[in-house]
């Protein structure tokens, strides 16, 4: 069955962006100049998705405001000829189906990703999660995916290969060939959470990204609260493989910034910005003498 719905957990607290985040939510944090919202719509409508479920929560309304059309501000755009913003601004309208579903209080992603079950219609048998946080690059993974899915059954997540020294910071996969040849697919046995690099079972790490089997709902209900006394995805997915369920790893061979942290989304707004006509040439140019020897600082100068 083609993918219906892409589930968006964006209801956590956001403590690693505070404290732009505590009024701003993070998922609203422009990427240049396009939220990370957008993007993830962007990217799940180009998978094929009707649906987007947006997990929020009560303090955190401005995500699902971005969705809704400004008459007032299109009109206004539209009077004074200000077509390039227009466009931008009408970019979202159409493009997919917001709908809202809500998380009363951060219990942990899988928990967010259950309070989602009733939005899917009784005949799909899978859904996708994208974490707005976690850009994976180019678009099309999830097409990749839903491939495995058609060939395997079961689960599909989306791994990435990390240098040796880097596997603390992730979780990361333990896999076995899943015996077909193609270099793309590894069938998942297992997963350790930022495990010591003597200890990581392999080098491919998980990303935000899942194609899941609707059966993960029924997992979650019997999933009890794991690290941060949180309901884990992770730990649901790993009950599904013990109980024999198929689950396989995509591993994705393109580029990935974690708009999580400041460090990552900084990095995200450069890598675009540099490719962005607007602003790419002079930000090139600013920052080679940024970079130069004798280049003087004034940044946090602000007392
Ligand atoms: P993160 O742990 O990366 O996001 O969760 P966070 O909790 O917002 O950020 P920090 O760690 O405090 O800085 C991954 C994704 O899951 C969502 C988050 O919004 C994020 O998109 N999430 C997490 C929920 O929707 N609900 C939760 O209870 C936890």
């Amino acid at each position: 069955m083609a993918l219906r719905t892409v589930v968006v957990p964006a209801a956590g607290l956001g403590t690693r962006f505070l404290p732009a985040t505590k009024t701003v939510p993070k998922e609203l944090l422009p990427v240049v100049d396009t939220p990370g919202i957008e993007l993830i719509a962007r990217e799940a409508a180009q998978a094929g998705a009707t649906r987007l479920a947006v997990v929020t929560a009560p303090r955190k309304q401005g995500v699902m405001a971005f969705f809704d059309r400004d008459e007032l501000l299109e009109e206004t755009l539209e009077a004074r000829g200000k077509t390039d913003q227009l466009e931008k601004v009408r970019a979202v309208n159409g493009m997919i189906n917001a709908v809202s579903v809500n998380q009363e209080r951060p219990l942990g992603l899988g928990h967010a990703i259950a309070c989602a079950e009733s939005t899917l219609d009784d005949d799909e048998d899978c859904f996708a999660v994208m974490l707005p946080d976690d850009l994976v690059l180019p678009f099309g993974v999830m097409n990749e995916m839903a491939r495995i899915r058609r060939r395997y059954g079961g689960t599909v997540l989306c791994g990435f290969e990390v240098p040796e020294e880097d596997v603390s910071n992730y979780g990361v996969f333990e896999i076995a060939d899943a015996g077909d040849g193609d270099p793309t697919v590894r069938r998942v046995t297992g997963m350790v959470e930022k495990p010591d690099v003597a200890d990581a079972p392999s080098n491919i790490v998980a990303t935000g990204r899942y194609l899941l089997d609707r059966s993960i709902f029924d997992a979650l209900r019997r999933t009890e609260p794991g690290k941060g006394g949180e309901i884990q995805i992770t730990d649901a997915i790993a009950l599904l493989i013990g109980e024999g369920h198929p689950v396989h790893v995509y591993i994705h061979r393109g580029g990935r910034h974690d708009l999580g942290n400041p460090g990552g989304f900084i990095r995200a707004c450069v890598d675009f910005a540099l490719n962005d006509p607007a602003y790419g040439p002079s930000l090139q140019e600013w920052l080679t003498s940024r970079l130069s020897e004798d280049a003087v600082s004034y940044a946090g100068v602000t007392d």
